[in-house]
């Protein structure tokens, strides 16, 4: 792999032990994807933040970096934390859980990373543009960027995102190059797709056939009009679970989809395809419900309007967690949304989700209108689930 003058001085220690390290794990992992070269980058979005999934030895690891000088070069913010860092006794955090999360969360500023703990950091300003080199770490915030986004980023690990945030460079190759990004596969849609829940059916059913290939191969959407940035997310979040997608081509969405053609092999989804999807995930009664989950990805302002209307006056009965980042429930509370929801007894969990908080064991069954939580809920925190429209989630909690 060629190095530039100034990489090789990071790689021989020149610039610190974190920046050597930084070097070291970015150096090898491009000898490993055949990289030629480092390519600088723009934006990081860092993951491996929750406690839960880190431990010990994770925070460990990044106390060991931030000791060894680690800074971040470009803008770089941070997937969520196991718990909302404000008003985590509400959500029934435990004390040594909290200030195990805060000694992480205290080893990444210290670096240099912001402490906007989000898997959609396009919406709380860590926004890239179409060509940008990025390295994200966060599955679904990974596939936004580069099919809605048009920037160029492969999937990273905790490690490597960050050690692309300490040096500013990132192996070049995946899908910072032009040949990896071409569509492989026509998906033609011909089915009802009215709201979120909707788009991560299609996304499991996609990702599902994706994942099944050797070849994985790159999906280029035809026949969907401009979904808007919600169900983009949710598709995102979905295709990138269930499939290990890191991009897909929509005509009238992504920047590049108009420089080819559709792929000659076409996959055909119907609404059969999608109803089996749907009716998978939905396996749950209303009656075993007792937890109620809004916000992966999480949330826009949109959606928290959306929100407050549904619960204006309204008093819910059920654990209701609304999932958002700071910056948005900041601009939720300045509107006056934040107000309605919390009267009506829902709870924010801001700066972190019903996936990464340690929640398993709390519950029974959940409620969403996210694909990609129905994965992580039976997977990783054994509860069942509901998949359901955004509005009769909400109307699950209030029953
Ligand atoms: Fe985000 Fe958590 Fe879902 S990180 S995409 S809300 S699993």
């Amino acid at each position: 792999m060629n190095l530039t003058t100034s990489q090789q001085s990071m790689l021989r220690g020149d610039h610190g032990p974190a920046v050597q390290k930084s070097m070291q794990i970015l150096a090898a992992l491009g000898k490993i994807y055949g990289a030629k070269e480092m390519v600088p980058v723009t934006s990081v979005q860092v993951s491996g933040v929750s406690y839960d999934n880190l431990g010990d030895a994770g925070l460990e690891f990044l106390s060991a970096l931030a000791g060894g000088g680690g800074q971040a070069r470009v803008r770089a913010t941070l997937n969520p934390a196991g718990m909302d860092v404000q008003n985590w006794p509400a959500m029934g955090i435990s004390e040594d859980f909290a200030r195990a999360q805060q000694r992480v969360i205290a080893a990444f500023t210290r670096m240099g990373i912001e402490a906007t703990c989000t898997c959609t950091p396009y919406l709380a300003g860590n926004l890239p543009q179409a060509g940008d080199h990025i390295a994200w770490a966060e599955s679904s915030a990974v596939c936004y960027a580069n099919s809605v986004l048009g920037a160029r980023t492969n999937r990273e690990g905790g490690p490597s995102a960050l050690a692309a945030a300490l040096t500013g460079f990132t192996p070049s190759c995946g899908f910072h190059l032009d040949e990896n990004r071409r569509p492989g596969v026509t998906i033609e849609v011909r089915a009802r797709l009215d709201d979120t829940h909707h788009f991560g059916a299609l996304g499991l059913v996609v990702g599902r056939r994706i994942e099944s290939l050797a070849r994985k191969p790159v999906a280029f959407f035809t026949g969907l009009d401009h979904p808007g940035l919600e169900n983009l997310k949710s598709l995102c979040a979905s295709i990138a679970t269930y499939g290990g997608a890191a991009m897909f081509h929509m005509q009238g969405v992504t920047p590049e989809a108009g420089s080819f053609d559709p792929p000659a092999e076409r996959w055909l989804i119907e609404q059969y395809d999608l109803d089996q999807a749907l009716r998978q995930l939905d396996a749950a009664s209303s009656d075993e419900v007792d937890f109620v989950s809004l916000g992966c990805p999480h949330l826009s302002i949109d959606e928290i309007a959306r929100l407050a209307a549904l619960l204006q006056g309204r008093r819910v009965n059920k654990t209701f967690w609304i999932t958002t980042s700071r910056p948005v429930r900041q601009e939720a509370d300045r509107l006056g949304f934040s107000q309605v929801i919390t009267a009506a007894g829902a709870i924010f969990a801001v700066d972190t989700c019903c996936v990464v908080a340690p929640i398993a064991g709390r519950f029974h069954a959940m409620a969403t209108d996210s694909a990609k939580a129905c994965y992580y809920a039976a997977a990783k925190n054994r509860f069942k689930t509901r998949l359901l429209s955004f509005d009769e989630v909400v109307q699950e909690a209030l029953r």
